[in-house]
């Protein structure tokens, strides 16, 4: 039997104080998501549980009890309050996947601050931005990524403290670097808990947009209820469960499903933290016994392209339930992955600014491949007309995907961008930023962005952003970034350029901007292609038109050119 049970019956039953009577929380009540998922989990008996099996990229193994978890997240909190860092302070995780990584989350949310976790494999000039943006006190590191941060840090007069958790020489250090090596440090077992309350500040993570600088979203303790309730009916993890999220904490799946939902419920999970290869996940998933799988579209469509004979390889019968996030989920992947390891992937629909599962196929209810499934009891989700934006009745017409702001997770403003905040909304509706239909049983069959957000392989990638980046290399004149078709990642990133005078377009040449942009931006961000151009399309206003150059991409109808300058 799931979780969840019958959803129609929770849909005409449902309350969010399901989820605060499960957590023992009554408004007003203190609520800190650190000592919830550590201090709260051993006191109802779990002290001796295993939270977390760790994997390094070069195999090294480590395992960490409730217990573990709960003293080593109290030294690390323990250490930040010492150093000064307090109520609200900003404190940026940049660091792989390490078990400091989810004991710092933990541990700063012990005494008030407000977690930035971002993704490791960022540049410095990306770093630079989000820690300005959020005007950061403290970052805790690793070496191998502190050539990034000292790059910066004199740019940034908010930083105080750069934190290394590897051991490090006192010699080696430099101006506002500590080292904190937790494995030498004396282990705190009681500390006080800041009594952060519901809409007390916990998580910043920054999600890109079209225009503009990326946007810092924030998130407060009282999300604990939608991340608690929806692990438990989405997910239905279950005490024996051994749980695996593929994402990294520099993204929300990573913290929503990679820590606080399975932490929360007291549940094993474990963490791989190497790269891809479909040979190193199945033998992950078969040695841990994993048993729920939390991943993503591009990863599935990867062990597909490694095909059947390897599959059988392994045994991975220990899998129970499959659930997927952050792109469209292809039916052929829904059909494959039944297949070969006897159960389907569950499709879930949510963003950064949502904090938790809005739409998804249940475990137990009938999956449309190709479908994300129906919205979670207690969201009010819908299509609106694009030019009134009134509720669409009709089943199967294309509409803006919303809902009804209110539940606990939602985002409550993006980091000192009230304005912003203010544009996602209208009529009363969150508007999500995607286009999807829904048929005539209610389920959301996902079209695409409404906006030129690039979503390559599950991450958001600003067009804007890469464009700024190619705009600082002396060659580039102007840029246009817009998505490309790919078989695996479905959009990969592709860039168009024209030269100042003087430069020839060349393969040295984009080989040494490509050089120049990887210092500045994410892996993920990186273009497949540069395609060099002597002038680009551009509307008579001068703007420059990414919606051609992607239907060029993507061999498309152009449609109305009529306002095109220079077609
Ligand atoms: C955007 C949000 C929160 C999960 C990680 C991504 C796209 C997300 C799906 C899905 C099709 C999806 C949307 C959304 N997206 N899930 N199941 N099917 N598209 O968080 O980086 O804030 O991205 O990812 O475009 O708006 P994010």
């Amino acid at each position: 039997m799931s979780n969840i049970g019958s959803y129609e019956e929770r849909l005409r039953n449902f309350d969010w104080s399901i989820a605060a009577d499960e957590l023992e929380f009554r408004n007003g009540d203190v609520i800190n998501i650190g000592w919830y998922c550590s201090d709260r989990i051993c006191q109802k008996g779990k002290a001796g549980k295993v939270a977390l099996y760790y994997e390094g990229f070069a195999g090294a193994e480590k395992k960490y009890t409730f217990n573990d978890v709960r003293l080593a997240s109290n030294t690390i909190g323990t250490f930040l309050r010492e150093l000064g860092l307090a109520k609200e302070d900003r404190i940026c995780l940049f660091m792989d996947r390490i078990p400091e990584l989810y004991f710092s989350f933990l541990g700063a949310l012990k005494i008030g601050s407000i977690v930035q976790p971002l993704f490791s494999a960022f540049g410095d000039e990306s770093l630079f931005i989000r820690l300005e943006n959020a005007q950061t006190r403290a970052i805790i590191t690793q070496k191998k990524h502190l050539s990034k941060v000292r790059k910066i840090k004199d740019k940034l007069p908010c930083l105080e403290f750069i934190i290394i958790v590897d051991q490090h020489e006192a010699k080696e250090l430099k101006e506002k670097e500590i080292s904190f090596h937790l494995e030498t440090y004396t282990l705190v077992d009681k500390m006080d808990i800041y009594p952060t309350k519901a809409e007390s500040p916990s998580v910043l993570h920054y999600t890109s947009g079209t225009t503009g600088q990326p946007k810092g979203v924030k998130h407060v303790h009282y999300s604990l209820l939608s991340q608690y309730l929806t692990t438990k009916w989405v997910l239905d993890l279950q005490d024996n469960d051994i749980y695996w999220c593929t994402a990294d904490p520099g993204w929300v799946t990573g913290t929503s499903y990679g820590i606080i939902g399975p932490w929360s419920l007291g549940i094993t999970q474990c963490i791989l933290d190497s790269g891809f290869s479909a040979h190193s996940w199945y033998r992950f998933i078969e040695k841990y016994k994993v048993s729920v799988w939390y991943s993503a579209p591009t990863a599935i469509r990867s062990l597909m392209k490694a095909g059947e004979e390897i599959v059988r390889n392994y045994d991975l019968s220990s899998l129970r339930h499959l659930a997927s996030v952050g792109e469209p989920l292809n039916a052929e992947a829904v059909i494959w992955s039944e297949k070969y390891f006897g159960r389907p992937f569950h499709d879930t629909f949510w963003q950064t600014e949502t904090g938790s599962i809005m739409i998804t196929n249940f475990p137990g209810m009938k999956i449309k491949p190709g479908s994300m499934g129906k919205p979670f009891p207690g969201i009010k989700g819908t299509v609106l007309d694009a030019k009134t934006y009134e509720p669409i009745r009709e089943p199967g017409k294309i509409g803006l995907i919303a809902f009804k702001p209110g539940w606990p997770a939602m985002m409550r403003t993006y980091w000192n961008n009230e304005e912003k905040y203010r544009e996602k909304f209208v009529n009363g509706w969150y508007l999500s930023g995607d286009r999807a239909s829904i048929d005539n049983e209610g389920y959301f069959w996902f079209i695409g962005r409404d906006d030129d957000v690039i979503n390559t392989g599950g991450h958001l990638v600003s067009p804007f952003e890469v464009e700024s980046a190619l705009l600082e290399h002396p060659a580039v004149g102007e840029s246009a970034v817009v998505a490309k078709p790919d078989e695996i990642n479905m959009e990969v990133v592709k860039a168009f350029i024209t030269l100042k005078p003087g430069f020839t377009p060349g393969t040295d040449l984009e080989l040494e901007i490509m050089n120049f942009i990887r210092k500045k931006l994410s892996s993920v961000a990186m273009p497949q292609e540069i395609e060099f151009m002597d002038q680009l399309p551009k509307t008579r206003s001068g703007k420059i038109m990414r919606r051609l150059l992607h239907a060029k991409e993507w061999g498309e109808e152009i449609g109305d050119v009529s306002t095109l300058e220079n077609d």
